[in-house]
């Protein structure tokens, strides 16, 4: 399966915005049962899922549960017997124990882990590289920590993001890729202001994420864009691999006049590997 570029965040409790949700051209929808639902809502919310029927295209649907350590859970799993959720958003992890936790309950389904959400998470990033798990994506989120951490706003002076959240989002973005797993950027709360949303999505884009989570239907089109290489991009990487096809032995090669050597091979694959599905997932 092609990562998905846009994760659409729809809180579970609104039929009306989970239809427009399904509409909409986001890659991969995230059915939410824990922060957007208010306590009250959420039986209502869990019985909804379960009566969603399947659709064979559009995106696909992701249920975030409550957090491993509440009474929540096992309610919240029994919408898996829903055919057509494809994975598990796991909040507030704070290690790649709480995957492996569990999956022992879920099997093979493929988790997303937010990964940043309390204080003692941001010392637990290297750790989901666990082959056992079935992982499929981190990422990264800044409300969660900064009330964790008891901060009065997230911003320097400056406007830009403090340092505690700029550091949980590299953190989260090498955790990832050390674990084999896509790399999802945050939130970008201001739904209103897209040409924001566009210079962040393609800040991380340029940074190594290949997607972003989205809480509104209008911030997809922007993040696709963003997480889509350009047509100048995949040529570029086609030329570099043909490259090293033609001449496999070579380990430094000439291309366009500019010296490309492994890493640039590397890169080039990604790039590739972004539009086209790899097999066996
Ligand atoms: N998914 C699907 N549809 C959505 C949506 C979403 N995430 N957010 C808004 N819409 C719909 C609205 O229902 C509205 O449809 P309507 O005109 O048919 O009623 C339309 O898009 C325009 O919405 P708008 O008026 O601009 O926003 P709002 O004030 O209704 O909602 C939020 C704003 C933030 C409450 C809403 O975007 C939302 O619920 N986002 C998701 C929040 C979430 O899941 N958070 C958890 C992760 S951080
Ligand atoms: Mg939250």
């Amino acid at each position: 399966m092609i990562q998905p570029r846009s994760w659409l965040f729809v809180p579970a409790d609104s039929e009306r915005k989970i239809a427009k949700a399904l509409d909409s051209a986001a890659d991969a929808v995230i059915f939410d049962l824990e922060d957007s639902v208010a306590p009250a809502n959420k039986a209502i919310a869990r019985d909804l899922l379960r009566k969603l029927e399947p659709r064979a295209a559009g995106p696909t649907w992701w249920v975030r549960i409550n957090p491993l350590s509440g009474d929540q859970l096992k309610d919240d799993l029994e919408v898996l017997a829903n055919s057509g959720i494809h994975g598990i958003v796991l909040p507030k992890a704070e290690s790649g124990d709480d995957v492996i936790e569990l999956a022992h309950r879920t099997g093979n389904i493929p988790i997303h882990a937010i990964v940043t959400e309390t204080a003692a998470s941001l010392f637990g990033l290297m750790s989901y590289a666990r082959p056992e798990a079935p992982l499929a994506a981190m990422s990264w989120g800044a409300e969660d920590l900064s009330a964790a951490l008891g901060a009065s706003s997230k911003y320097d002076a400056d406007g830009g993001l403090s340092f505690t959240y700029r550091l949980a989002r590299s953190l989260c973005l090498a955790g990832a890729v050390a674990a084999g797993v896509q790399p999802v950027d945050g939130v970008f709360a201001d739904f209103k202001d897209a040409d924001g949303l566009r210079a962040e999505a393609e800040a991380a884009a340029r940074e190594g994420f290949t997607g972003k989570l989205a809480i509104h239907p209008a911030q997809v089109e922007v993040i696709n864009a963003a997480f889509s290489p350009s047509a100048d991009d995949l040529a570029q990487a086609e030329t570099i691999v043909a490259a090293f096809e033609a001449e496999p032995t070579a380990g430094v090669l000439s291309v366009g006049g500019k010296m490309v050597d492994r890493p640039h091979l590397i890169q080039a694959m990604r790039v590739l590997q972004r539009v086209r599905p790899t097999t066996g997932d």
